[in-house]
């Protein structure tokens, strides 16, 4: 029997508006966490109504149009929407799950590792399961802790007797058609906030889900029970003793989670990246110094650092590879990059003078978690560099400096990797500073730069037609292939990294100079490769070495889209289609020679007819490992 591990999106609510449209349109905005399946449960005061379908949200829809939206009346519910692992995304593996007499309703996302157990028990007191799922013992089991003993009739009291005894990550919504006022949620590692509205009251995995409704919102922590009312909540422990929960209000309104006249997320996303980035930046710099206050390591432990680590995923990882560059060039430490997934398993050289930099967009993915963890076993100090307020990562770094580059919905990352590249820029001014290795006016001057860049990159996105003209015509490509070098080579990673994931084509980026070792190989006539060409003046060695690469490709047929700052007249003759950029410093140069590359792959996807804003097999947050 498989296991289904998820990582998805969850909402409940109880109110006084019509739960079925707060529960599909929190669901709607909550997509981005996962598509395989989605389901919900209304409490109608009589019983709960409930409805799953596997595939994307529309087939739920189509589905409550086909039995009756009128059959789902209530004014409290809860509902899912799903990305599986493993385990077929099928109707009956959907949330919610439920026990035999259908009283009850649980939706969940993460993974409960001693399901097996729990599911023997359950089997051997002759329980008969419904589906392959671990959630689906939750259920069982809350209806027995519900009937039986010191928690009968409890809801609440029976959802914390069962969340004491699971084991793994979890966040658990439950309903029970006979207390249909009452939602309540239980919460181990998964993310889950409250919403807090007049008159009514949310949970859900992000605030997106409710961000229409109120902006108060109250951060669950870790082991803690939460019951929602009309009137109000109450959160406890997983021993019913009263505990803390942090509210905050949502700096950002409805219009950020909507596509504002855009076809996809990703393309509004990909034109807020001078707002995303001037976001970041912003408060970071007064007296002449650059300031990190926020994020809580002392200037004292800046300067004991001698090691650096960044640890991340996916484009997160392509982010610390461009930092490497700066921050061994400005701090004179030397930096390892290391993908999440491998570091804990290697036996990395970390102490206390160690500073590790974990790199989320969604502070969430498992990974970087159990990266952090043990980093911070091994007493390396953490800095999570995070776009999302009160995540997992940064609750359990050390420090947090978080990026503002506002919600990103799309499942390829635009707009947050590039604030992440400027929020690591921002740290290795301020080891920098604090080790003395930059003079104060040099960092002044640095700091300049980069905020200048907004500007440039507004640029870059007045002129992207061209780019996106070309990917319609390279759309039938069956594999592209991007160079660079130096600051260029993680630019060409993450080139190659939009292309798979939105077109799902075959793309690779290569540091230039290994060309010659094996890849070149690849090159045949006609073949698409995108270069990134480093500055003509600022990297003249460099830009003299990428032009004989360039021509080494040429001369075996391929067809040359190159990226180049503008002026750069030598590039020309080496150039079949030429992609100009500003001139910014040499460092910053990813900040604006990435952009033409995500307008590419979109393209692309556009062209092919995939959709830009979730691509198949994949999930905006990856909370398993
Ligand atoms: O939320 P995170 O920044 O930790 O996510 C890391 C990666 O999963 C993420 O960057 C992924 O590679 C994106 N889909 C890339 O576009």
């Amino acid at each position: 029997m498989a296991t289904l591990v998820r990582v998805c999106g969850i909402v409940g609510y109880v109110g006084h508006r019509p739960a079925l449209d707060v529960v599909v349109n929190g669901l709607k905005r909550l997509e981005y966490r996962g598509y395989d399946s989605a389901g919900v449960a209304i409490g109608t005061g009589e019983h709960l109504a409930m409805e799953r379908k596997a595939g994307r949200l529309a087939n739920l829809e189509a589905q409550l149009d086909a039995v009756g939206r009128a059959r789902f009346a209530g004014t409290s519910g809860m509902g899912h929407t799903r990305w599986a692992t493993h385990g077929a995304p099928v109707d009956r593996n959907s949330h919610p799950h439920s026990d035999t007499a259908g009283v009850i309703a649980v939706v969940h996302n993460g993974i409960i590792e001693n399901f097996a157990e729990l599911r023997a028990e359950l089997e051997s007191r002759g329980v008969e399961m419904a589906s392959d799922t671990d959630t689906e013992t939750t259920a069982h089991l809350i209806a027995l802790a519900y009937t039986e003993g010191e928690t009968k009739a409890d809801l609440a009291a029976s959802v914390r007797a069962v969340a004491r005894r699971l084991e793994g990550a979890f966040t658990l919504v439950i309903t029970h058609a006979e207390v249909p006022d009452l939602v309540v949620a239980a919460r181990r590692s998964s993310p889950l906030v409250v919403g807090v509205g007049a008159g009514e009251h949310f949970v859900a995995s992000d605030v997106a889900a409710f961000i229409e409704h109120t902006r108060e919102a109250v951060e669950l922590g870790q082991d803690q029970v939460v019951t929602i009312t009309r009137d109000g909540y109450a959160v406890t422990d997983f021993h019913g003793e009263p505990a803390s929960a942090k509210p905050f209000t949502v700096s950002w309104d409805l219009a950020c989670a909507e596509k504002g006249g855009h076809e996809y997320f990703m393309l509004k996303e990909i034109e807020e990246q001078p707002e995303a980035l001037a976001n970041t930046m912003r408060g970071h710099f007064g007296n002449g110094r650059v300031l990190l206050d926020e994020q809580r390591i002392s200037e004292q432990d800046l300067r004991d650092v001698d090691k650096v680590y960044v640890v991340a995923c996916g484009s997160a990882y392509h982010s610390g590879l461009v930092a490497k560059y700066a921050i061994e060039h400005w701090c004179r430490l030397p930096v390892e990059v290391e993908l999440a997934s491998e570091f804990r398993y290697r036996d990395p050289v970390l102490d206390r003078d160690t500073l590790v930099v974990a790199v989320s967009q969604s502070g969430e993915t498992a990974d970087t978690l159990e990266a952090i963890r043990h980093a911070r076993s091994q007493k390396a100090r953490v800095l999570a560099v995070c776009n999302t307020n009160g995540a997992q990562i940064p609750r359990e770094s050390d420090a947090v400096l978080y990026t503002h580059a506002g919600p990103e919905i799309g499942v390829a990352s635009t707009k947050a990797f590039l604030a992440q590249i400027a929020a690591n820029f921002l740290v290795g001014l301020a080891l920098a500073q604090a080790r003395g290795t930059k003079y104060p006016d040099e960092v002044a001057r640095e700091f300049a730069e980069l905020e200048a860049i907004p500007d440039a990159v507004r640029r870059v996105l007045s002129t992207v037609e061209e780019m996106r003209a070309l990917g319609r015509r390279l759309a039938d490509s069956k594999a592209v292939l991007f160079l660079g070098r130096h600051v260029g080579f993680p630019v060409a990673l993450e080139g190659a990294l939009k292309l798979k994931e939105l077109a799902y084509m075959h793309a690779e980026g290569f540091a230039a100079g290994e060309l010659k070792h094996g890849p070149i190989a690849l090159i045949e006539d006609g073949l698409p490769v995108v270069v990134v060409m480093p500055s003509p003046k600022g990297r003249a060695t460099l830009h003299g070495k990428l032009l004989s690469n360039i021509s080494e490709v040429q001369a075996r047929g391929a067809r040359t889209i190159v990226v180049a700052e503008e002026g750069d007249e030598r590039v020309r003759p080496f150039a079949d289609h030429l992609i100009e950029i500003p001139a910014v410093a040499t460092l910053l140069q990813p900040l604006v020679a990435t952009v033409p590359l995500q307008v590419f792959s979109a393209e692309i996807a556009r062209t092919r007819g995939y959709d830009v804003d979730k691509p198949r097999n994949l999930a905006k947050s990856v909370t398993v490992e």
